[in-house]
């Protein structure tokens, strides 16, 4: 069982804008439902431990579960979840809102411990985190870092959690700060923190089901619709289920996709093939999103731990509407809040989106952009991998009002 039900505490209030005293500012999106809040317990996903359990694992690694917030290790399973504490540019008053920070909201605040612990899980929780603009305004220097969190795969922190099949094993310094494997000294305020990237990334929604529409991988014994679905599946590296392309490579598995002993459980390496120099794409393109972010046997194996986050998504927007289904295009926003956390940056979201998603040679020359997160400044981008039938025809995706689209803008 996941948490059943997780309410932010700022469901209780209804304004956009909330102010804990007048240092601190809590900033709630737009997009955020505030009356309303919904948790998933999709199958597809790792149950969480009882406390006792979490404990028992914790102490062995020495850490402490009341020391680390909530959202960090177990990403809150939620639509509508956590919240940006700004502090006050205008206020600069770092020593007043220290104290405040100590004595005020630190108390307010939801540790992993207080969640699992069942006979006293809150049905309001707070978790914070700070812009870059309160860090300076609190004399923090720039060379903190924030980033983004999600899903099926995220990675498992070693001797804490239990890996299921397939997931990656991090030691616990590379999400939280001070810990074992972190990459700096850090001072005793930061010990069990973590970074935090949040990226609001628009999406296309209507463009992006025209462009599967008009682009059917013709395979044979592939209706149009399936060829669709297929194209759409080998973009992301798994079926809408959540099943990984490369397990189900011609048509959506659901059960696959709901069984976290399976759903997870492959290297992208055939048998015959050699970890660290795997040339076969037929199963699951070099380009598609999951396999860029996590190469897997690509890079060999065992997998080096240093490019893992721990993500979570919160969709924002309406549903699509009958003009835009009807137009196929898009005329309300929506997308995807995207939260990563991680010890460190650099290694973690930036390098995800720099090195690999927005670099066209990786993981081998003329593999192209990941056609889900790649950016190109605008530019079209090209792709190959994506049709199962010729590997190496390449795809171009563009924007806007272009024929072919471009399926996620990012601010
Ligand atoms: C609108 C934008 C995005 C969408 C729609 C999206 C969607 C997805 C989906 C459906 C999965 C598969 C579920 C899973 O394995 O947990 C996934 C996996 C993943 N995504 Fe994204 N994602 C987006 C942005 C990003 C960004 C910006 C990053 C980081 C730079 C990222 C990093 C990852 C990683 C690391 C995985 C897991 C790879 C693995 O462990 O095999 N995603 N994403």
């Amino acid at each position: 069982m996941r948490l059943a039900l997780f309410p932010t505490l700022f469901s209780l209030w209804k304004s956009s804008s909330i102010y804990i005293n007048q240092s601190v500012k809590i900033f709630v999106p737009r997009f955020w439902t505030l009356t309303e809040f919904a948790c998933l317990d999709p199958p597809a996903q790792p149950d969480l431990p009882s406390i006792d359990t979490a404990n028992a694992l914790a102490s062995a690694v020495n850490l402490n579960l009341h020391n680390v917030q909530g959202d960090i290790l177990y990403v809150l399973n939620v639509y509508y979840e956590s919240c940006v504490v700004q502090v006050f540019a205008s206020s600069k008053n770092a020593a007043q809102f220290k104290s405040h920070l100590k004595s005020v909201i630190a108390p307010l605040v939801t540790s992993t411990a207080d969640l699992l612990e069942v006979s006293s899980q809150p049905t309001t929780a707070l978790n914070i985190a700070f812009s870059q603009t309160g860090l300076h305004a609190l004399g923090i220097s720039d060379s903190l870092n924030f980033g983004y969190l999600d899903g099926i795969s995220n990675p498992a922190v070693q001797g804490f959690q239990s890996p299921l099949p397939g997931q990656a094993v991090v030691p616990t310094g590379q999400i939280l700060l001070g810990e074992n494997g972190d990459t700096a000294i850090r001072p005793a305020w930061a010990k069990d923190g973590s970074f935090l990237v949040f990226r609001q990334l628009k999406q296309l929604v209507p463009e992006f089901n025209k462009f599967l529409e008009q682009n059917p991988i013709r395979a044979p014994g592939l209706t149009l619709q399936e060829g669709s679905d297929l194209l759409g599946a080998r973009m992301f590296g798994r079926w809408k289920s959540g099943a990984p392309v490369f397990l189900a490579p011609l048509f959506d598995n659901p059960a696959l996709g709901a069984n976290p002993q399976q759903n997870n459980d492959f290297t992208y390496a055939l048998s015959g093939q050699t970890p660290g120099n795997l040339t076969d794409q037929s199963k699951c393109p070099f380009a598609a999103h999951l396999r860029k972010m996590r190469p897997r046997a690509d890079l060999g194996l065992p997998e080096s731990n240093t490019h893992h986050i721990v993500r979570g998504g919160i969709p924002y927007g309406p549903e699509l509407n009958s003009q835009e289904i009807a137009s196929q295009t898009t005329q309300l926003e929506r997308g995807l809040a995207f939260v990563s956390y991680q010890s460190n940056i650099t290694n973690g979201f930036q390098f995800l989106q720099k090195r690999w998603a927005d670099n066209t040679q990786f993981v081998h020359a003329g593999v192209g952009f990941d056609p889900i997160i790649g950016a190109a400044e605008g530019a079209s981008r090209v792709i190959t991998g994506l049709d199962s039938t010729n590997v190496s025809r390449a795809i171009t995706l563009t924007t806007g009002k272009f024929t072919l689209v471009t399926l996620v803008f990012s601010n």
